[in-house]
């Protein structure tokens, strides 16, 4: 098969690795891509948002399955764009990937479906939110309906931090349009996991759970990021909680969907707090998480191009794969400044001791050539992921790892995988 991947990100990096493996592939090709992917795939440089180069790209290439990393071009309707052309494409339709595209679709959609979630209400008004966040007088949460790169979700420890927020959002537009209307929810306590499936609308096929990291700092202070680390599987996630997370929440979904005439295929991220009264949708993406997929396709035994390819044919019935018993966990290195403002440029040195290992895995995700040296492009550069026999030593190889890799203004989170080790320590 002649398979195109799109994005440029360390989930992409992963996605092409693991497809690269697949007895099924002829070529595999990736746009843009980065310096990672270009050991596994031909990188060719059209952006991700350019609908109409990629499908002429698809099209002269002769393109059997492409596959949609970011939730931008899902959102934009690129699947729907290939299918009028006779291509396949892996992932949901315009229509379908509302999931994520609007906060205010997917908790409408919860509410109506009796899908367990926080308590919210919707406002595109400043006065009426305002009047309701003083209301409430404790902790909310406020999020953007649209999409805003993992960086429109607050969780306000205050009124006074929450009415500030929705200033930004609603008076100073800090958003544009996708903060024209706001969500106001219930802060809910709990852990978070994320539970990835794959679905073509009929069968649901649950993959292992997964817990990312998405504060800045130890001890999950600070600012929220697009993820800083994740490791698979969680020790939290026992059989009793799958099973509920299946008939509460993945089977109710994909119903839903298909009951508003939006009918979901591909993958279905499902954000989770897992609470004292059991998990509730925190929120839906619909695409691959990241950093997530590094950690779980490290442990997937079997075709990931066979898995994607049954999806699209609605053939998933027939998914046979099965998961390494040992533990996976990646350790995002970022630019200093990130999730704010970083530079970019900086050289990265530190890679050749680290090829060849079956353990151990350096996903490139902001990474560019320059002069032919990697150098950082991103806010999070590199994804260094790695395979123990239980979680103490997966830890300790993806940070010894990450030890030997340098470049200025590295950091890195030095506590990832915490709540897991806690959890069998038995500290409670
Ligand atoms: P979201 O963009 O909806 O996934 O939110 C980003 C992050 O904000 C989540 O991963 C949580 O850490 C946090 N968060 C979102 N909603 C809530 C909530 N209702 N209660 C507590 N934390 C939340
Ligand atoms: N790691 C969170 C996400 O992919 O949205």
């Amino acid at each position: 098969m002649r398979v195109l991947v799109i994005g440029n990100g360390g989930r992409e990096h992963c996605l092409a690795w693991k497809i690269a493996q697949s007895p099924r592939l002829k070529k595999l090709y990736c746009t843009p891509g980065n310096p990672g992917i270009s050991s596994v795939a031909d990188c060719v440089d059209i952006a991700s948002e350019d609908t109409e180069s990629l499908c002429n790209f698809a099209r002269k290439e002769k393109i059997d399955l492409t596959v949609v990393g970011p939730e931008g071009p899902l959102v934009a309707g690129l699947v729907d764009r290939f299918q009028a052309n006779g291509l396949r494409a892996f992932g949901p339709t315009k229509k379908a990937a509302l999931l994520e595209g609007s906060k205010v679709f997917s908790k409408n959609l919860m509410r109506k479906y009796g899908i367990p979630t926080a308590e919210f209400r919707i406002f595109s008004e400043l006065v009426p939110a305002r009047r309701y966040i003083e209301s409430i007088n404790g902790p909310v949460v406020v999020k953007v309906d649209g999409l805003a790169g993992g960086k429109g979700s607050f969780v306000c420890k205050n009124t006074g931090e929450a009415l500030k927020t929705v200033e930004e959002i609603m008076e100073e537009r800090a958003f544009g349009p996708a903060g024209e209307r706001v969500v106001v929810e219930e802060y809910l306590e709990g852990e978070e996991v994320s539970v990835l499936a794959l679905t073509d609308g009929k069968t649901i096929v649950p993959l292992e759970p997964v817990q990312d990291h998405k504060a800045l700092y130890d001890g999950d202070k600070g600012p929220n990021t697009g993820g800083m680390g994740a490791y698979t599987p969680v020790p939290l996630f026992n059989a009793g909680l799958a099973s509920r997370v299946e008939k509460e929440i993945l089977v109710p979904t994909v119903h839903a969907m298909k009951r508003e005439g939006r009918s979901y295929k591909g993958v279905l991220y499902v954000g989770l707090m897992v609470t004292n009264t059991g998990p509730r949708v925190l929120e839906y993406n619909v695409r691959f998480g990241d950093p997530e997929t590094q950690p779980l396709l490290m442990r997937l035994d079997g075709d990931l191009l066979g898995l994607l390819l049954a999806t699209v044919e609605d053939r998933l019935e027939e998914a046979e794969f099965s998961w390494d018993p040992r533990v996976a966990l990646c350790v995002v290195m970022t630019s200093a400044g990130y999730p704010g403002n970083y530079e970019k440029g900086r050289e990265i040195k530190g890679f050749e001791t680290l090829s060849g290992r079956e353990d151990l895995m350096v996903f490139h995700a902001g990474t560019t050539l320059k002069q032919k040296k990697v150098v950082t492009a991103g806010g999070r550069v590199l994804g260094v992921t790695a395979l123990g026999k239980d979680l103490q030593e997966a830890q300790k190889k993806a940070y010894e790892a990450a030890g030997k890799i340098s470049f200025d203004g590295a950091y890195y989170r030095k506590d990832i995988g915490w709540r897991a080790l806690r959890r069998l320590q038995k500290i409670p």
